[in-house]
């Protein structure tokens, strides 16, 4: 499958979201990740909707809004009506699969997330019906820490039942410490859908580190 990259814009300066977007596009970014936070799900607050309508006529890259919210249902609408384009709610706190076909209703495409705690299994009955499974790789809340090495092995065994029960093609997005040392290990596991914030945001050269993400597919 191809490989995107999704830079978290956690990472960048908020005193100038709109121009990082449109750099980022210009730098090779597939879509852009907007961390949502509301210091309940966990501790820090980013920001909501109001934002990504904010972002919204800066770039027409997707908007890929990761929902770290206690009560993700109340939020569809506003993300919806912001021009979100993927929505990822967390398995921990809401009956997926309501929510899929509620955010679907809304024109969005569905995407549900598990935290590293949590059982890999709880994401296969919503593999169906879900765009896009995304499997984090670091204790969600703040940007900038080490990936969790034994995230190898669930979005391996993720990607095995997509395989095995004829959805190959499932998208499957990588969220947390994502960098140039384990892309390509990420990417063997059977992941398509980077999540990069700090190691976008830390590089010199923005557009030469996405695209070497990118690369390492063919490595
Ligand atoms: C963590 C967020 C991530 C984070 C990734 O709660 O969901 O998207 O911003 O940042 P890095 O790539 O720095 O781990
Ligand atoms: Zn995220």
């Amino acid at each position: 499958m191809k490989i995107q990259v999704a830079p978290s814009i956690l990472a960048g300066d908020f005193s100038k979201m709109g121009e990082t977007v449109e750099k980022l596009e210009r730098c090779g970014a597939d879509m852009i990740h907007c961390d949502v936070m509301d210091g309940n799900f966990v501790p820090p607050i980013t920001f909501g909707a109001q934002m990504v309508a904010s972002l919204r006529p800066h770039t027409r890259l997707p908007l890929d809004c990761h929902l770290m919210v206690l009560h993700p249902e109340t939020q569809l609408e506003s993300f919806q009506k912001a021009g979100a384009d993927i929505v990822s709610v967390h398995v921990e706190v809401c009956d997926g699969h309501s929510l899929i076909q509620q955010i679907h209703a809304l024109g969005m495409k569905a995407c549900i997330a598990v935290n590293p705690e949590t059982d890999i299994k709880r994401l296969f009955p919503f593999a169906e019906e879900a765009d896009m499974l995304l499997v984090m790789s670091v204790h969600p809340g703040y940007g900038g820490q080490k990936f969790i090495e034994e995230s190898l092995e669930k979005i391996e065994k993720l990607k095995n039942y997509c395989i095995d029960h004829g959805l190959s093609d499932r998208s499957i997005e990588v969220d947390g410490g994502v960098s140039a040392e384990n892309a390509q290990s990420v990417i063997a596991a059977g992941a398509d859908v980077l999540v990069a914030g700090s190691a976008v945001f830390r590089a010199p050269d923005m557009a030469e580190m996405i695209g070497r993400l990118k690369s390492k597919q063919a490595d």
